[in-house]
């Protein structure tokens, strides 16, 4: 189908090719990294109503190096939200104002809603626990960069399965892979949520559950880890009793192949130890490096421009 015209709600709205020529152009702006005229008639609103460092900033850098003008907010506050405007008639706003809307915000669901109400393309650049569809893009190209492949490797999943957006989706965008095994690594409070799990099923990939890294440290050739999602536990006394639950140490990567990438949306809290910065395991500074040149090819795509 491509992307041209497409709202980007979910990483499941795009096929394995869709992704390969995406990852195609994300590789050319990366290798040609210069301003472009691509965009320069097209103004892009960066509607962020939770807070973000990597995706705003890197779609407000891919979208100026195209030539687009940015508009946007960072929070609620800044907004007419704080004087009781709703949701829709906000993005009703921006649609006037934008041709391309990119939606961050808090409740499951928002981004769709919002490519409901508009008539111009919208991105979901994560919405409540559900999906964020654009850092799988950028994670699946990462891996692609890195093996040059995403097909036939061990993945493990590690962290917060349950109210991770970006692990969801980038399990949900292994899925439109071959991958050759994937585990689901949680504490128990924490594992993947079924629907999830179900589409692993429904797409035939052997995947399995875990509760420790340690279990399968020597078996894979990407660790993509997430850190404990505070802000959305219902209750904090749950959180209490996960936080910290797993670390990943110099002591645990002594067992691990040489060649094994870790990767991590960030941001980090505690999860990965400082010292592991410095290894040759540590991709996520490259990682979120690749979001400017996925989104610029993302942004190029939805417009119907090649450079
Ligand atoms: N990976 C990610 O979504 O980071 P931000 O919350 O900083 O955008």
């Amino acid at each position: 189908m491509g992307f041209r015209g497409r709202d980007v709600i979910s990483i499941l709205d795009f096929t394995r090719e869709d992704l390969e020529e995406l990852f195609g152009l994300a590789d050319y702006f990366l290798s040609n990294k210069r301003s472009y005229k691509l965009l320069e008639d097209y103004v892009v609103a960066l509607a962020f109503f939770e807070p973000s460092t990597r995706t705003r900033l890197s779609f407000e850098t891919a979208a100026k190096l195209l030539g687009a003008k940015v508009i946007g907010f960072t929070s609620e506050e800044g907004t007419s939200l704080a004087k009781g405007e709703t949701f829709a008639d906000t993005i009703r706003m921006l649609d006037g104002y934008a041709d391309l809307i990119v939606v961050r915000h808090k409740n499951e669901g928002a981004a769709l809603y919002a490519a409901e109400i508009a008539e111009h393309p919208v991105i979901n650049a994560g919405d409540g626990k559900q999906h964020h569809p654009t850092q799988a893009m950028l994670d699946l190209f990462t891996i692609w960069k890195l093996f040059n492949r995403v097909d036939g490797l061990v993945y493990a999943v590690v962290g917060d399965l349950r109210y991770g957006r970006a692990a969801s989706s980038f399990i949900y965008g292994l899925t439109l892979f071959e991958p050759e095994k994937v585990y689901l690594v949680s504490p128990p409070l924490l594992r993947a949520r079924p629907e999830v799990v179900r589409v692993l099923e429904e797409k035939g990939v052997k995947y399995e559950e875990k509760r420790s890294v340690e279990e399968v440290i020597s078996e894979i050739d990407v660790m993509y880890v997430t850190r404990v999602q505070k802000e959305r536990f219902p209750d904090p006394l749950e959180y209490e009793r996960v936080k910290g639950s797993y670390r990943i140490t110099l002591k645990l990567l002594e067992k691990a192949k040489d060649h094994m990438k870790i990767l991590h949306p960030l941001p980090r809290v505690d999860e990965i130890d400082p010292e592991v910065d410095s290894t040759r395991h540590a991709a996520y500074f490259t990682q979120a490096r690749f979001g400017v040149p996925v989104r610029m090819a993302l942004l190029s795509l939805i417009v119907g421009v090649k450079p």
